[in-house]
């Protein structure tokens, strides 16, 4: 039976080991999201809509046991997350989440509705919404839906774990993103498969329309996979890509490799919110063991350089070792890469991350480790919002902080900056 198939009357499929590294990721973001957004102890409410557009049938077997998958999985979180939260707070947060089930097997909806009832969840108009058919025809009634119920904050995560590289419409992504003011997207991706089968085939560039892939966009893809770029240069193509074709501000790829093989996924968050990203990747660094990143940590880590050769280059790991690595080389590049941002007038830390959080593993507090350790080296310098300088000994940085070259005078009268 395919890994991906459910009938109301058969047991679920068997769950292989990539798609088990899948749900604890997502399973992890999901905690994490619920816990960052909600430090504040005063507040009353907390909406939230989630929505998984290929949700399949609700469970994996797993040996003797039942997994659950992604839709019990954000149930399930949503409820452990009104408990934990509750925990310390005098003041009782409310969790109130919407679901949205898709599927287009009918076969795959019936087990899942199966499986909810089971567990006790009533599926209904108001909280939890399962649908039969395409996402791409569910999705305008879902967004709909979704501002009305919260017109002005418009949360929502959408998962959208496609088999394969072409179900889902990238110009729907954009969409997601564009219309909803805090949503964000996971997007599965069997990029491997892609770059193998890359093609100026009808039958290709009909394949990979939904990506938005050009036939001569397709043509640079092959000539770059056979050149000296290799597969590392059409990976890192393609993520660019997405991330144009989308209007995504930040994306981060977790890169999901079965033992042995090279057929990586890439599980991909897409948003416009650094809180989001950051959220992302203090994940990678928070697990170590199913999930292999290739190349040195610093700016470029997450272009997949390292599928050239990865036998040549040091394993990155998220773990304590690579931590100190990647310091050490984030302070190398920062300082130019600083200069440049800050030349013509203070920046401020919010900006900064802003502009390096695609481009590097790094966390915003590994960032602002770097900086203060330069301003510490009097290499710039840290002025509050109101512009006073703030001591070079500091602590911690605000995000309205701002970085500015430190104004060493070259000759009486010139600075630094011209
Ligand atoms: C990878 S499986 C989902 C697994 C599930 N997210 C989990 O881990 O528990 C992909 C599902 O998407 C469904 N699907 C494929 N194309 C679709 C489309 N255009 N709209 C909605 N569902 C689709 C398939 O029937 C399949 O059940």
């Amino acid at each position: 039976m395919s890994s991906f198939k459910w009938h109301p009357n058969e047991p679920p499929p068997e769950i292989e080991t990539h798609s088990k590294a899948k749900l604890d990721v997502l399973r992890r973001y999901i905690q994490e999201y619920f816990d960052r957004l909600n430090v504040n102890p005063h507040r009353e409410e907390f909406k939230l809509d989630l929505v998984d557009g290929f949700a399949g049938g609700g469970t994996f077997r797993d040996g003797n046991t039942d997994l659950s998958g992604t839709p019990l999985l954000m149930l399930e979180e949503a409820e452990k997350a009104e408990k934990r939260l509750n925990e310390k707070r005098t003041k009782q947060l409310h969790i109130n989440c919407k679901f949205y089930f898709i599927d287009k097997e009918e076969a795959h909806t019936d087990h899942l509705k199966k499986v909810l009832k089971e567990r006790g969840y009533r599926v209904d108009e108001d909280r939890i919404v399962v649908r039969t058919g395409l996402f791409e025809d569910e999705i305008e009634g879902i967004l709909r839906s979704i501002k009305q119920r919260q017109p002005r904050a418009g949360r929502a995560i959408f998962l959208l774990d496609q088999t394969g590289f072409a179900q889902v419409e990238l110009p729907l992504v954009y969409r997601i993103l564009n219309e909803l003011a805090a949503a964000e997207v996971i997007l599965t991706f069997a990029a491997e498969t892609l770059v193998n089968h890359l093609a100026t085939t009808p039958e290709i560039i009909k394949a990979v329309s939904p990506l938005q892939l050009t036939e001569s966009q397709i043509s640079d893809l092959i000539q770059y996979k056979e050149g000296t770029g290799g597969r590392a240069l059409v990976q890192r193509t393609l993520r660019n890509h997405i991330r144009i074709v989308t209007g995504a501000e930040y994306d981060t790829p977790f890169f999901i490799r079965p033992r042995g093989s090279r057929r990586a996924l890439w599980f991909l968050h897409l948003s416009r919110h650094p809180t989001a990203r950051d959220v992302m990747i203090r994940l990678h660094w928070d697990i170590q063991n199913r999930f292999e990143h290739y190349g040195p940590g610093d700016f470029g880590m997450l272009g997949w350089d390292a599928l050239r050769d990865s036998s040549s280059l040091p394993l990155f790991q998220f773990d304590d070792l690579d931590q100190t690595h990647m310091r050490n080389q984030l302070l190398d590049s920062l300082p130019g890469k600083l200069y440049s941002l800050v030349s013509e007038q203070p920046v401020t830390v919010d900006a900064m991350r802003h502009t390096f959080a695609n481009q590097t593993a790094a966390r915003f507090s590994d960032l602002d480790e770097v900086i203060l350790q330069l301003v510490g080296e009097e290499e710039f310098q840290i002025l509050d919002p109101e512009g006073k300088v703030r001591s070079r000994s500091l602590k911690r940085l605000n995000s309205t902080d701002r970085i500015d070259l430190h104004p060493i005078p070259l000759l009486p009268g010139f600075s630094r900056r011209r």
